[in-house]
C-alpha cells in the first residue's frame, strides 16, 4: 500500500526499507501524548478559523474514542504504520474521512515529534520524581533508625574516623536530593512548546501557538522555530539526570556489597531481595545491588548514544533525531526499575550495629581525636600530629589499641598526659564531640534529618 505521504514518489517502499526506517515498535508508547497534542491542535485551528468550529470538534472527538479504545486494548496499534503519529492520523482519517485529513495543517512530524517527545519526558519527570522521594524518605527512616549506630568513616577504604551509620546514609539522601532538583530544573526546558515550528520555518496560516502551548500546560514556547524542531539538549539534560542518579546508585550498591561481605557484615539485606548460589549453599548474594551498579554502563551508555547521535546533525530535523528516543526510554526505564528495587531492597536491610561498632573499635579511628586532646594541652596542631603518630606507631608494634595503652606510657610522649585522655579517646565521645555544621555529631544529624524532610514536604 501506498504511504499517506505518496506524491513526490509512488510512496511504494521496499519492505527492508519500511522496517529500517519504522519506530512504531518504540514511539507507539507516546500514544497518549500523541492524541493529547493532536486535540489540541485541532482546537487551535477551530478557534483560528482555519477549520470549521464543528470539523474541530469531530477530529476531537474521534481522537477521544481513539485514545479510550488504545487504552482499554480494544485498539491494537499496528505495527504496519511507519510511528504512532502516521497510526494515529491513518485511524482517524479512516474513522471521519476527509476531516481527519485537516488535522495536519499547519504542522509537521518534526514539531508533532518533539512535542509528543517533551509531553512524555514532562510526565516521566514527575513519575521519577515520585520514586526518588520515596528512596529518600526510606533512607532517611533508616538514618532515624540508627542515630546512635557507631562506625568507622572511611577515606582511601581505611578507617578513617568515627561516624555514625545515620551520618553516612544522609550523605545519600543528600545526593539523591540534588538528583530530585535537577530533574525540576530540567522540567523547566522540557516544559516548552515546539508545536507549530512546523517543518522549520513556521507556517503561511494564522496559527495562535500560545493557545496550543497553554492548552497542554506547557509554560513558554520555542522561540525559534528551527531550534523548535531541532534541539534534543532536554533529552541529553534528562539523561544526564538520570546517569548521575545511577552514579549515586552505584555508589551505594558497591558499599552495600562490601557491608554484607563476611569481611564486613555491616548490614544484613533480608531475604526477599537476595539470591543464593546453585552450587555453594551458603551463599546470599546481594545481586540487586550488584545489578543497579551494573546497569549504570548501560545507562551512562544511553547518554553517549544521544550525544554522539546528535553532534555534527545539520539543522534542522534529520532522520537520525529518530534514534533519541530508545536510548531514553531504555535509560528511562532501566532507572524507574532500579529505583523500585532499591528502595524495597533499603527499607528491609538491617544494620550489625555490633560489627560496626567492633569494626569501629580497630584502626586508631580516633587518633585525630588524640591530637585534638595534646591540641587542648596547649600545643599547636602539626606537633599533637606527630605526638599521636608516634603512639600509633608504638601501639601497632605492641599490640595495643589507644583505649587500652597504659597512661604511664602516654605520658613518656608529654607528661601533661592525664586520665581524662581515655575520655577523649572515647568513641560514642568522639562522635558527641563532633558538633560542626553537617559533622557526625547527634545534634547536626538531627538537623539533617530534619532538613531532608523539610525538603521532601515531610
Ligand atoms: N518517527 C520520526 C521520529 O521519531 C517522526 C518524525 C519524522 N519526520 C520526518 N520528516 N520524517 O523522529
Amino acid at each position: 500500500m501506498a504511504k499517506m505521504w505518496a506524491g513526490r514518489t509512488s510512496g511504494v517502499t521496499n519492505k527492508l526499507a519500511d522496517d529500517f526506517n519504522s519506530s512504531i515498535s518504540f514511539d507507539s508508547r507516546m500514544f497518549s501524548q500523541d492524541i493529547e497534542g493532536s486535540m489540541a491542535h485541532a482546537a487551535m485551528l477551530g478557534a483560528t478559523g482555519i477549520i470549521e468550529q464543528n470539523e474541530a470538534k469531530k477530529i476531537i472527538d474521534a481522537l477521544g474514542d481513539i485514545s479510550e479504545e488504545i487504552r482499554s486494548g480494544k485498539l491494537a496499534i499496528s505495527n504496519d504504520a511507519e510511528d504512532i503519529h502516521m497510526f494515529i492520523e491513518e485511524v482517524l482519517t479512516e474513522r471521519i474521512g476527509d476531516v481527519g485529513k485537516k488535522l495536519h495543517t499547519a504542522r509537521s512530524r518534526n514539531d508533532q515529534v518533539a512535542l509528543d517527545f517533551r509531553l512524555y519526558l514532562r510526565d516521566e519527570t514527575d513519575i521519577l520524581t515520585e520514586k526518588l522521594k520515596g528512596l529518600i524518605g526510606i533512607i532517611t527512616e533508616k538514618a532515624e533508625e540508627y542515630k546512635t549506630a557507631v562506625m568507622p568513616g572511611y577515606t582511601h577504604l581505611q578507617r578513617a574516623q568515627p561516624i555514625t551509620f545515620a551520618h553516612h546514609l544522609l550523605a545519600y539522601s543528600m545526593m539523591l536530593l540534588r538528583d530530585l532538583e535537577r530533574l525540576s530544573d530540567c522540567k523547566k526546558r522540557i516544559n516548552i512548546s515546539p508545536i507549530g515550528s512546523c517543518a522549520l520555518a513556521g507556517t503561511t496560516y494564522k496559527t495562535d501557538r500560545r493557545f496550543e502551548a497553554e492548552k497542554l500546560g506547557f509554560s513558554d514556547i520555542c522561540q525559534n522555530s528551527i531550534d523548535g524542531v531541532s534541539d534534543r539538549d532536554f533529552a541529553v539534560e534528562f539523561l544526564n539526570d538520570l546517569a548521575l542518579i545511577m552514579m549515586h546508585l552505584s555508589r551505594f550498591s558497591e558499599e552495600i556489597i562490601l557491608w554484607s561481605s563476611w569481611e564486613f557484615k555491616f548490614v544484613e539485606l533480608s531475604d526477599s531481595f537476595t539470591t543464593g548460589s546453585s552450587i555453594m549453599p551458603q551463599k546470599k548474594n546481594p545481586d540487586m545491588a550488584e545489578l543497579v551498579r551494573g546497569k549504570t554502563g548501560r545507562v551512562y551508555g544511553d547518554l553517549m548514544a544521544l550525544l554522539t547521535t546528535l553532534k555534527g546533525l545539520p539543522l534542522a530535523y534529520n532522520k537520525d533525531m529518530q534514534e533519541d528516543k530508545e536510548c531514553v526510554f531504555d535509560a528511562l526505564d532501566t532507572v524507574k526499575m532500579c529505583l523500585d528495587v532499591f528502595s524495597g531492597m533499603l527499607s528491609e536491610i538491617t544494620a550489625n550495629t555490633e560489627n560496626m561498632k567492633n569494626a569501629a573499635k580497630t584502626g586508631f579511628i580516633n587518633a585525630t581525636d588524640l591530637a585534638d586532646y595534646v591540641v587542648g594541652k596547649g600545643l599547636p596542631f602539626r606537633s599533637a600530629y606527630k605526638i599521636s603518630g608516634e603512639i600509633v606507631a608504638y601501639c601497632i608494634k605492641n599490640g595495643f589499641v589507644l583505649e587500652n595503652l597504659p597512661l604511664e606510657t602516654y605520658k613518656k610522649y608529654g607528661d601533661f598526659f592525664d586520665d581524662d585522655v581515655f575520655s577523649a579517646i572515647d568513641l560514642e565521645n568522639c562522635v558527641k564531640r563532633r558538633i560542626s555544621e553537617g559533622g557526625t555529631g547527634i545534634n547536626s544529624v538531627e538537623n539533617q534529618i530534619k532538613w531532608v524532610k523539610e525538603k521532601l514536604g515531610l
